[in-house]
């Protein structure tokens, strides 16, 4: 939203004990919004919420988990009750959830829908029909660069930052006209703790999570609809859009750094090798 009176907003960003969402409410706090912070882990959160002062910023913890309806609805209703007010939501508590096809389960699918597409569409339906009633605001739903170009092993974590993409289209479709703005955020690789310990393609270098914090807020304060990083993200799509079946075919055969481990797992547990 252009002309943002930042020190007037409030923001709730959820996922806030962690990575990318410490990152982004402390951008907004620097900005001297008031955020509350939402997760499940109090002590990370009043960490967080304590370099948020730090900044000059009010910042209320609201521990909560997005896969409980009830939680989700009082951690809005503390908010407002604490501001009167709810401006910016930012829908990125996630999980990353891997499952070659031969341990593709339902359980596995769940569990990831579970947290990155349901949890976000919870908060951000909890929180919709305040923003409407203000008659603006804005919504952040952190979606992932593998949306946007998917590869091996990674179905459940893909399948669900698609779906989440899919929502923040159409509800940027809808809300266009009652002054609220959605931005859907395609980020490659962050340097955060949820990556650790997996072997993933290294297509390009981790992003500070800092510098996606920083990209989240100018789409908010210039209203734009998505935002993919880092540049060689969009230079993938670009080719998935333009040449679908070779980035299929890329998909199959490309050994990055830190990749052949996993597959060679997939194929253990398939019995090809
Ligand atoms: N890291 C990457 O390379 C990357 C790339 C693209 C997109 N993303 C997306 O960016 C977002 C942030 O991820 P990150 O990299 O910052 O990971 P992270 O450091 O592991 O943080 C994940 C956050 O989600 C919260 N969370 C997880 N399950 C939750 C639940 N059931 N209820 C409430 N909060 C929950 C965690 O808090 P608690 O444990 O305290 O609940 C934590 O604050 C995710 O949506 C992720 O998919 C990450």
């Amino acid at each position: 939203m252009k002309g943002w009176a930042w020190p007037e907003r409030v923001a709730l960003v959820t996922g806030a004990s962690s990575g990318l969402g410490r990152a982004i409410a402390l951008a907004l706090a620097q900005k001297g919004a008031r955020v509350a912070l939402v997760a499940r882990r109090r002590e990370a959160l009043e960490a967080v919420a304590a370099e948020a002062a730090a900044c000059g910023a009010e910042a209320l913890v609201v521990p909560a988990d997005v896969r409980d309806t009830g939680q989700v609805e009082r951690a809005v209703a503390q908010v407002l009750q604490q501001w009167g007010r709810l401006d910016v939501v930012v829908a990125n508590a996630g999980v990353y959830v891997r499952a070659p096809v031969a341990e593709l389960t339902m359980p596995r699918l769940e569990e990831a829908m579970s947290v990155n597409y349901f949890g976000a569409a919870r908060v951000l339906l909890a929180a919709l029909p305040h923003l409407r009633r203000q008659k603006g605001g804005h919504l952040v739903l952190i979606s992932s660069l593998d949306a946007l170009t998917p590869l091996p092993l990674d179905a459940p974590y893909v399948a669900s930052k698609a779906a989440l993409a899919g929502l923040g289209d159409v509800l940027r479709q809808e809300l266009r006209r009652e002054g609220i703005g959605v931005t859907v955020v395609y980020p490659g690789r962050i340097d955060t703790p949820m990556l650790e310990g997996w072997a993933v393609p290294r297509i390009s270098a981790k992003i500070p999570a800092e510098r996606v914090a920083r990209a989240v807020v100018r789409a908010v304060e210039r209203g734009r609809g998505r935002v993919i990083m880092p540049a060689a993200g969009r230079l993938f799509y670009a080719v998935r859009l333009l040449a679908p079946n070779a980035a299929d075919w890329l998909a199959d055969r490309l050994r990055l750094t830190g990749w052949p481990e996993a597959i060679q797992a997939q194929q253990t547990s398939e019995g090809r090798v």
